[in-house]
């Protein structure tokens, strides 16, 4: 069983850790669908998308994998910064809920920050929330500075999320990112806990702490990035048997998360990276 954990200050609850969908569609259609469904069988229900991701052809394979079971499903997708005007952000939204077969997302993000003003795309949100085309919306690749902002447009408890790098080698949002999102009630959601597809998997660190629990060095990186109560991860696997074993929350000692710390330092840049 999966925990579920507050989606910022909205009310719902939803898996700590999700599936993420960026780049899926190199790996073949029924590869996908068959691992987005092998995904959902073990409890991973939230799904991550975006307009962006093989230019809506990946909208497309989730729609495709989640038909019948809509909902089972936490549905999260993103608007092109260069789409996210007021009237761009619900036309986006519009067609990615044609592709994804389905009437409502339950969160619905600003990729990154962009040309139009914020005022603008939360002023899309906030109709699409009301027209019940969106349950929730938040931003991604937001630094402090880009959230206060978000904040003071929006007012406290409407960003439900920020989707942000972060991964073993890769922590600088611990700096300040996390404690703010962790003192306004936002949801910190890690993007690429692999450090898409470049994970340190012969660490020795890594792979004693999985050797004492029986699990992989993938599945201990997963749970020292959910060690806070704000965050998820949302892995990609394209592979069923990856899906299955993302699906395995190992829980870690203190000393083990300490272990971690050490191995991979947080590091001093506050500069917020992105892919
Ligand atoms: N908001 C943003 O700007 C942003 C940016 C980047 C990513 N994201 C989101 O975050 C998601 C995840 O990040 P990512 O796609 O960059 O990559 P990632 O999840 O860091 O890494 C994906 C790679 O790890 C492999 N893998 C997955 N589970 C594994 C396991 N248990 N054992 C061994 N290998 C495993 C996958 O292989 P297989 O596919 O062969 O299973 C794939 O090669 C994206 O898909 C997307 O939804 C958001």
């Amino acid at each position: 069983m999966i925990e579920r954990r507050a989606w910022g200050r909205t009310g719902m609850e939803v898996p700590v850790i999700g599936q993420g969908t960026w780049q899926m569609e190199e790996d073949g259609r029924a590869q996908c669908v068959r691992a987005i469904r092998a995904g959902l069988d073990v409890g991973l229900t939230h799904i991550d998308t975006a307009e962006l991701y093989g230019r809506g052809e990946v909208e497309d394979i989730v729609g495709e994998a989640i038909e019948g079971r809509r909902d089972e499903v936490f549905l999260v997708s993103k608007v092109l910064p260069s789409n996210a005007s007021r009237a761009g952000t619900v036309e986006a939204c519009e067609r990615s809920l044609r592709a994804l077969r389905t009437d409502h997302l339950d969160s619905y993000l600003l990729h990154w920050p962009g040309p139009h003003p914020l005022e603008e795309t939360i002023a899309g949100f906030e109709e699409l929330v009301r027209g019940g085309k969106i349950r929730s919306w938040g931003v991604s690749n937001f630094d402090v500075e880009a959230m206060e902002d978000a904040l003071r447009i929006a007012g406290e408890g409407k960003i439900a999320c920020n989707q942000v790098l972060y991964h073993v080698e890769e922590r600088t949002i611990e700096h300040e990112v996390l404690p703010f999102c962790e003192a306004h009630g936002i949801a910190l959601v890690g993007y690429s806990p692999y450090g898409s597809g470049r994970f340190p998997d012969d660490d020795p660190t890594l792979l004693g702490i999985a050797d004492t629990h029986g699990a992989t060095p993938y599945q201990i990186a997963l749970a020292f990035l959910t060690r806070h109560p704000a965050t998820f991860t949302i892995p990609k696997a394209a592979n069923p048997a990856h899906v299955v074993e993302n699906a395995r929350v190992v829980h870690l000692s203190e000393d083990e998360l300490s272990a971690i710390d050490q191995a991979f330092p947080l590091g001093r840049s506050r500069r917020l990276p992105t892919l």
